[in-house]
């Protein structure tokens, strides 16, 4: 890989479809390395059920599959980024999801003597997206994310985690948004798969695997850029 010159700690950015497991393996990252996972969809999401002024706006996009205006996303990264514990480094996951947002993600970082370590395209077929959007689960307290059977509670009814009790389901978790989110995504966000090939940072990731596989190949390919950005120069 022939990563660009820059700075400072490691920015990883997870790419994928719905389902791919980002939100699962960046929780994997976090505990590894010590990184923030940055969700742009859990940004959201928390906006929505603020009742924000972004939340207001970015509900009905997000309930029919579309992306939601860079600019509003755009806010509430800049925002996020600006807080002290994203200094160790940060998993993006989510986000950039258009090329204005690439852009727009390399200015904001070029601002903090950073730069894009690696952008991790995970691979996974349409049938095994749907079914694993369709059977998922989050822990209402700690945010864990579990599957009906691909990755159950390991006691039904309570999170592994943090023993919380009650469970929540995305709105947009529905067979029918899941194909409208799968069709933004192959639209809107495949393309930066090319764009990052190009600037020399892509690696591409088997995500069809297990969840243990998939984050055991995952670390051994982020594992030296984590490493090469703490010690000063990515
Ligand atoms: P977002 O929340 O980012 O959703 P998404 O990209 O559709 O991705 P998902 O969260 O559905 O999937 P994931 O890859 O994280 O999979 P997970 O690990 O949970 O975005 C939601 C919406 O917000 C967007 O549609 C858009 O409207 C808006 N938005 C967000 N960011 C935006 C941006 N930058 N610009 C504009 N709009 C934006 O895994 C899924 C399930 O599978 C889980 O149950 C898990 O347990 C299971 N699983 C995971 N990996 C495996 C495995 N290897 N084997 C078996 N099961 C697995």
């Amino acid at each position: 890989m022939n990563a660009p010159s820059c700075t400072q700690t490691a920015v990883l950015i997870l790419l994928g479809p719905p389902g791919a497991g980002k939100g699962t393996q960046s929780r994997a990252l976090e505990r590894a390395f010590g990184l923030i996972q940055l969700s742009t969809g859990d940004m959201l999401r928390a906006a929505v059920k603020a009742g924000t002024p972004a939340g207001k706006a970015a509900k009905a996009v997000m309930e029919a599959g579309g992306l939601v205006s860079d600019e509003i996303v755009l806010g509430v990264l800049a925002e996020r980024m600006s807080q002290p514990d994203t200094g160790r480094g940060v998993i993006l996951d989510g986000f950039p999801r258009t090329l204005a947002q690439a852009e727009a993600l390399d200015d904001l970082l070029a601002l903090r003597g950073q730069c894009v370590g690696a952008v991790v395209s995970m691979e996974v077929d349409d049938e095994t997206m749907v079914a694993r959007v369709a059977g998922r689960f989050t822990c209402a307290t700690c945010g864990e994310g579990y599957h009906e059977t691909l990755k159950p509670a390991k006691m039904a009814g309570t999170c592994d985690i943090c023993g919380g009790t009650d469970f929540t389901r995305r709105a947009d978790d529905n067979a029918e948004t899941a194909r409208a989110r799968l069709a933004t995504y192959r639209q809107q966000t495949a393309p930066l798969i090319g764009h990052y090939e190009q600037t020399g940072v892509l690696m591409r990731l088997d995500a069809m695997q297990d969840i243990a596989a998939v984050s055991r190949d995952l670390v051994r390919m982020v594992e030296p850029v984590i490493r090469k950005g703490r010690s000063g120069g990515m």
